[in-house]
């Protein structure tokens, strides 16, 4: 039998998601998935913090957009804990396109858009303790 591997992953509720009211939406169905918070924080950011957590697109076509997003308001950065946290997060967040996302999933019942995709989660060990490291430095 596997051993249960306890993992920490960033996750951001994303400026859609304070304005839309959804925050406790969000968070509820990651602690009913049996997540801990172990950091939370809300938070307005700058470009430069926009830049850093997105370094890997930002020479995409689809960063400018996405930079004024993420920085147009505040958003909740948390850090979650549990067993396969950053494969589970990603799971319950869905695909990117909130058009094209899983009924079920956090994007596919309740983002219609590619870019407004209410929630990030990190995509490997690797990244979760790059975005700890930026977001809660004291965590990494
Ligand atoms: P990406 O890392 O590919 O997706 P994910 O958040 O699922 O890991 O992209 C980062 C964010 O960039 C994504 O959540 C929404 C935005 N984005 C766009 O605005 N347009 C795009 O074409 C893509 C691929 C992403
Ligand atoms: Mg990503």
């Amino acid at each position: 039998m596997s051993q249960p591997s306890t993992q920490r992953t960033l996750v951001l509720l994303k400026p859609d998601t304070v304005r839309r009211g959804l925050v406790g939406e969000v968070l509820s169905r990651f602690e009913a998935k049996g997540l801990t918070i172990v950091a939370m924080e809300h938070r307005t950011i700058d470009a430069s913090v926009a830049d850093q957590h997105y370094a890997e697109h930002v020479e995409r076509d689809f960063y400018p957009p996405l930079r004024d997003f993420v920085t147009s308001g505040p958003l909740v950065a948390l850090v979650l804990e549990g067993d396969e946290a950053i494969e589970v997060v990603r799971a319950l967040n869905g695909s990117t396109d909130g058009r094209k996302a899983a009924p079920g999933t956090i994007r596919g019942d309740l983002s219609l858009s590619n870019r407004e995709n209410l929630v990030h989660g990190s995509d490997s060990e690797e990244s979760a303790a790059r975005e700890t490291a930026i977001w809660f430095p004291h965590l990494a």
